[in-house]
């Protein structure tokens, strides 16, 4: 199974190929800020993919969308509740609304 580095806190967790990285950083047992994209926000999933980004597959049409409505969005950004773990290792860097 490949192998989440979580970033700032320097933390490892494995995930299922398919499992979101939402799910693997809460595996991880850290704590996350609650989802606000019923409001419109999508700012507490964003996240740079600093390694295997390619491994993670493309963003969709409504991740898109949806990280164009972020300030700070660059070519690493992706949202961890949508980007799915492929069969690489991948290390995420959590943001400021992330990492507490
Ligand atoms: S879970 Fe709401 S934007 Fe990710």
């Amino acid at each position: 199974m490949p192998i989440v580095t979580i970033k700032p806190q320097d933390k490892t967790q494995e995930g299922a190929e398919g499992t979101t990285l939402r799910e693997v950083i809460i595996a991880a047992g850290i704590p996350l800020n609650e989802c606000t994209c019923a409001k419109g926000y999508f700012d507490n999933c964003h996240a740079f993919i600093t390694e295997g980004k390619k491994s993670l597959g493309k963003a969709t049409r409504e991740e898109n969308e949806r990280l164009d409505q972020i300030v700070g969005v660059g070519s690493k950004s992706r949202l961890i509740c949508e980007a799915k773990l492929g069969p690489e290792n991948v290390t995420v860097e959590l943001l400021g609304a992330l990492s507490g």
